[in-house]
């Protein structure tokens, strides 16, 4: 072998490690390039489920808690936020068909929607009636003071009669709910206010599987015809309606899907709360669309809102001004009409 060739062979050696070289570094930024991207996508889809909920999973502690009740004054001013109290823990006890002061309301009481006596967070509670009101309501198309606010749900949510404004009754109900929210700033709704508001399906509401969910979930506390438990002297309920004669009208706030849905969301079956929930959104807007299809008191509310294209997108009730009919304002998908008056609007 020539002192040439043994050259030869040595670059043409060299030149393939070189070669090799370059492919291992070129599958080797390949495999880096594909393992960032697997990561990133399985973070993705690890984030993904948690960014989604904490829209509905604030932190507890920043949400709104009542002021504690050992702070009630002890003088004449406290006695009338404490009977405030009673009266929306025990409404049917003073006013109620067999109540002890009037008989004008159907005998549920108005902690039965306002958990807690108005103080659960997301339960409905009260702590922004004393900040917001009065306000203007597109229901009324009026200025509404508390009030005319407390009236409306007596004379729809206990398909009653209203309290007048300078009654004993109304003046302490009022001062309870100013006691509520004496450390809320005018104008705010702080955290947790009111209710939960649920994402909206893609497909209508399905009476039919909230039938089978209601059976399933709520049947053994408000009966297989919704018509609840009366409690022993029958003055009350252990277990409240939900529908038929004794139940709100059809005038009530809970008609609408959204409020209904996303009041048992948060509190029904009961113990549940916004923290530990035991409904899927589907099974709450699929209970609602049941319950809410069956018949209950009927109120005349021919002069509701006077401005229809002002009616929310899920009440149940037209005629509207957007195009949609009765079926699609009452089951949805409620996302298109949200749409269309979006772009209406411009
Ligand atoms: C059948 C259920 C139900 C009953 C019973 C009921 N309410 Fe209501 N109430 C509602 C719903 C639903 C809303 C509206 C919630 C919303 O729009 O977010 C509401 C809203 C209110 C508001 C306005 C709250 C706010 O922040 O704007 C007040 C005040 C009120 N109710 C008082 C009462 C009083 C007082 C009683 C008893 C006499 C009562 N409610 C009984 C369901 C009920
Ligand atoms: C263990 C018994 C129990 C179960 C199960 C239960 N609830 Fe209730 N529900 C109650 C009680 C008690 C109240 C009244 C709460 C209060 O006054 O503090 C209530 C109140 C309500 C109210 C507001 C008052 C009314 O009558 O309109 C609705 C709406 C409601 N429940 C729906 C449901 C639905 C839907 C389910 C099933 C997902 C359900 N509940 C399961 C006991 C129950």
């Amino acid at each position: 072998m020539s002192h040439l060739q043994v050259k030869r062979n040595s670059d043409s050696l060299k030149r393939g490690f070189r070669l090799k070289g370059l492919w291992w570094i070129v599958i080797f930024s390949i495999v880096i390039v594909v393992a960032a991207w697997v990561i990133d996508a399985t973070q993705l889809v690890k984030r993904k489920t948690p960014l989604a909920t904490t829209k509905k999973t604030e932190p507890v502690e920043t949400l709104w808690q009542a002021p504690a009740e050992t702070t009630i004054p002890t003088d004449s001013s406290g006695e009338e936020i404490r009977y405030g109290k009673n009266l929306i823990a025990n409404t049917a006890s003073y006013l109620g068909p067999k109540g002890t002061v009037m008989a004008i309301s159907n005998g549920m009481n108005c902690q039965n929607c306002h958990l807690e006596a108005g103080t659960k967070p997301f339960g409905n509670n009260y702590s922004a009636v004393a900040s917001t009101y009065p306000k203007f309501r597109a229901r009324s198309g009026l200025e509404e003071t508390i009030e005319k606010r407390i009236n409306d749900c007596l004379e729809r949510s206990l398909n009653g009669k209203a309290l007048a404004n300078d009654s004993r009754e109304m003046r302490a109900i009022i001062s309870y709910m100013k006691w509520l929210g004496q450390d809320v700033p005018k104008g705010v709704r702080p955290p947790g206010v009111g209710l939960v508001q649920l994402d909206y399906l893609d497909y209508p509401a399905d009476p039919a599987k909230g039938k089978i969910a209601y059976e399933a979930q709520c049947v053994q506390c408000h009966g297989k015809n919704g018509e609840g438990t009366k409690s022993t002297d029958a003055a009350s309920w252990t277990y409240p309606p939900l529908w038929g004669k004794d139940s709100y009208n059809d005038g009530a706030g809970l008609l609408r899907l959204s409020l209904f849905a996303g009041y048992i969301k948060a509190n029904m079956p009961l113990g549940a709360t916004y923290e530990k929930p035991q409904l899927s959104d589907e099974e709450a807007w699929n209970i609602a669309a049941y319950v809410n299809s069956l018949p209950r008191p009927k109120k005349d509310i021919a002069n509701d809102w006077p401005d229809i294209s002002r009616k929310p997108i899920d009440h149940p009730f037209g005629p509207y001004t957007d195009g949609f009919d009765e079926k699609q304002h009452k089951y949805g998908p409620f996302a298109p009409i949200v749409e269309a008056r979006k772009t209406k609007k411009g």
